[in-house]
């Protein structure tokens, strides 16, 4: 009989609740998540005690969260391969944060980047959580003794401040966290604005028809791509630097339908740019079809959904439970 002694490596990430996914979000990680699942031990949390630190309208958060697990489902990732949950559903995570911001000092936390943009931009409400914000995320990557996290560029500084935490804690009392490493997954392709080929395809994005969400009717994302911003010429070829435009539209055809450029370069040998656009537009109707109709059909099934997400609460307080005792333990609590 086989035997796998190999344990298997843990993964956490957490998801801001923080609105509709794009294209660009898919294309470029999302679709790779789901993927990860078959190789690791993955958790991932909806971080809705993290998006209170800037003030949310509670039918909005409310929504946006079942919103987003729905869509994290529909874009592939099986809840039954994974823990999808919702942190303020495990108490572990506060509990933990509580202890964790007794070992995490005032000086490091005010030489977080994301604390001074984020204050700076909400002058009227610094409050305490915006400020130990860092010692929640701690946790919630320690609570699952987690060996990586898959996060982007501006969550790296998080990621570090945690291994110094849990380095710091298991320095007077002994090995307790694992400590973490930051995982940058296998690039997905990079996405641009359909009206700024030069910028990310990203929320913030203000320019009508520059971003396309998930969720877009199908009529809206055609006149996106329609309007979509090229240039002069006339030839379909791949340049980034000479044609972002086309390039980005170019990016898009062929991760959504698994194309090369010089497959794409041939099929559009000797027709224009308005045709191109239009074969784009299609084949992104086509690859969000789905996606759409799965994420429509499982918020129109709320207890399916609670199902998953309570099912999902439940692998990670087992696991997280596990860790803040042998937490509470150490640091003297009575048992
Ligand atoms: N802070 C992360 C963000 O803004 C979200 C997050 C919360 C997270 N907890 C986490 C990411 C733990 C990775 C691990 O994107």
């Amino acid at each position: 009989m086989e035997t796998n002694t190999e344990a298997r490596k843990i993964i956490l990430s957490g998801i801001q609740p923080s609105g509709k996914l794009t294209l660009g979000s898919y294309l470029g990680a999302i679709k790779n998540w789901a993927e990860l699942a078959s190789d690791y031990d993955c958790y991932f949390m909806m971080a809705d005690m993290h998006a209170i630190t800037v003030r949310q309208d509670p039918a909005t958060l409310r929504a946006t969260v079942l919103e987003q697990i729905a869509q994290y489902i529909a874009c592939g990732l099986d809840p039954d391969s994974c823990a999808l949950f919702i942190q303020s559903q495990v108490p572990a995570h506060a509990e933990l944060a509580w202890v964790l911001s007794c070992y995490t000092m005032f000086g490091e936390l005010s030489r977080m980047t994301q604390f001074k943009d984020k204050s700076a931009k909400n002058e009227e409400n610094i409050n305490a959580g915006l400020f130990t914000y860092p010692a929640l995320m701690a946790a919630d990557i320690l609570l699952y003794q987690a060996d990586l996290v898959p996060v982007g560029d501006d969550q790296k500084q998080h990621v570090e401040i945690c291994r110094d935490i849990a380095q710091r804690f298991n320095g007077v009392y002994g090995d307790t966290f694992k400590i973490p490493a930051p995982f940058i997954p296998k690039v997905g392709a990079r996405i641009m604005s359909l009206q700024d080929p030069t910028a990310k395809m990203s929320k913030s994005d203000t320019a009508a028809g520059g971003c396309i969400y998930l969720l877009d009717k199908a009529d809206d994302i055609l006149r996106a791509f329609k309007r979509a911003v090229t240039d002069s010429y006339t030839a379909v070829r791949y340049a980034p630097a000479v044609k972002p435009g086309v390039s980005n539209l170019m990016q898009i055809y062929s991760s959504v339908t698994g194309k090369t450029f010089t497959e794409i370069e041939d099929e559009f040998e000797s027709k224009g740019y308005g045709d191109f656009k239009l074969a784009v537009g299609e084949a992104v109707i086509e690859t969000l079809r789905p996606i759409r109709e799965k994420t429509e059909e499982l918020l129109n099934n709320k207890d399916y959904l609670a199902e998953i997400y309570r099912a999902g609460a439940q692998k990670a307080g087992y696991a997280a439970n596990k860790t803040l005792r042998k937490v509470y333990k150490r640091v003297g609590f009575v048992q």
